[in-house]
């Protein structure tokens, strides 16, 4: 498996969902960065299960032993470990699916990858227990991107047919971000939050799960950054927003709706703003030519309906090699999207900060 990425910044994960935990190590974080605590299980607890109605039953605190890399609650400069044991576990549930794999996971692919030794337990090293660690490493991550003033945000933007008004691409604020960030379930209007909760909850009843977008932006990133051809931004961030399990498409700027735009109305014109270049719309969403524009970065990140839904599906027997049914038990998210805004937030600012300490303009 490669589950690691970065240059500058190099962070892998490591561990499966049911087996003694789950983990990253981050090389290359600047020394003398004092962990803010508080911000961190602030951020964790965004992506936790069992904390609200509308996400999985599994109750896991998400507490990390820091093993490495942490002197005096300030980061040394060597490589940091950080370690989430498992506690809430019933891999019962999963016995099933190694002869009946669940439609739309990765159960089947995986088997055939790894000849059947893979660690099926809740999904093993697929699981979404991966991104604790994930999220942890991007809460540092954004740490450190404030004090550069840098400050990424995302909402809810839509589930199923619901949509939430839409951040506005040239004002877009670092007050509106923070905002957000505050929220476990952020909306930008709040009159969206009631239905789509209830569309939630409808759908869990009904055995069935939902899809989403999560929208994200960030906001005082410098222009000048990113390196084509394949090292480009978009390139990147893509990269690293496609590897959240349950993405399925991630747009930037104007996205796929530039499809049907004309020239004239898509190309954003350069302006004069207090000395600075500036562009006066901002279809493009941050990059050009894969290098950043100094204008707010905005990418939208699609998450398919999970997986495991509790009706009644049609798949194969591997024993008996002929055609079966299955029902899923266990506790599963009814709409990823619901826990999927901290997760898009870590990547990026994860990508962000290897970019800039990479160096460049
Ligand atoms: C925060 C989060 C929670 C998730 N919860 C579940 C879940 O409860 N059940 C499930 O089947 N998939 C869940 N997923 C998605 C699966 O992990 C993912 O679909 C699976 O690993 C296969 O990968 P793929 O969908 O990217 O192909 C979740 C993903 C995220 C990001």
């Amino acid at each position: 498996m490669s589950s690691q990425m970065g240059n500058s910044l190099r962070f892998s994960l490591f561990g499966e969902s049911h087996g003694a935990g789950v983990g990253v190590l981050v090389e290359g974080l600047p020394a003398g960065v004092r962990l803010d605590q508080e911000e961190i299980a602030t951020f964790l607890k965004r992506r936790s299960p069992g904390q609200r109605s509308g996400t999985s039953a599994r109750v896991e605190a998400d507490s990390y032993l820091l093993q490495s890399g942490v002197y005096q609650g300030v980061t040394t400069g060597a490589p940091l470990v950080a370690f989430f044991p498992n506690h809430d576990v019933r891999s019962q549930d999963y016995e099933a699916f190694k002869h009946t794999p669940r439609p739309s996971h990765a159960d089947y692919p995986a088997m055939l990858r790894y000849d059947g030794f893979n660690d099926l337990r809740g999904g093993g090293h697929f699981s979404a227990r991966l991104t604790a660690p994930w999220c942890f490493a991007g809460a540092l991550a954004l740490q450190i991107l404030a004090d550069k003033g840098i400050v990424i945000g995302s909402h809810i933007a839509q589930v199923g047919s619901l949509k939430d008004e839409g951040f506005d691409p040239v004002a877009v604020s670092k007050e509106q971000l923070q905002k957000l960030s505050q929220a476990t379930l952020p909306f930008i209007r709040e009159e969206v939050r009631q239905p789509i909760l209830d569309a939630v909850s409808q759908i869990a009843a009904d055995g069935d799960s939902l899809g989403g977008i999560i929208e994200a932006a960030a906001v005082g990133f410098p222009g000048g950054f990113g390196n084509p051809i394949f090292e480009n931004l978009e390139s990147r961030l893509s990269y690293a927003l496609f590897a959240i399990p349950g993405v399925k498409g991630v747009e930037f700027g104007s996205g796929f709706q530039v499809a049907q735009m004309r020239g004239s109305e898509h190309n954003d014109p350069w302006v004069f703003q207090e000395n600075q270049v500036k562009t006066k719309t901002n279809h493009h969403g941050g990059f050009l030519g894969g290098i950043s524009s100094g204008m707010p970065i905005l990418l939208r990140v699609a998450f398919k309906p999970t997986a495991s839904i509790a009706k009644e599906q049609e798949t194969v027997d591997l024993q008996e090699l002929k055609a079966a049914t299955l029902e899923i038990k266990g506790r599963h998210d009814p709409c990823i999207t619901l826990r999927a805004a901290p997760v898009v937030e870590a990547a990026m600012a994860l990508v962000l900060l290897d970019v800039l300490l990479e160096g460049g303009q």
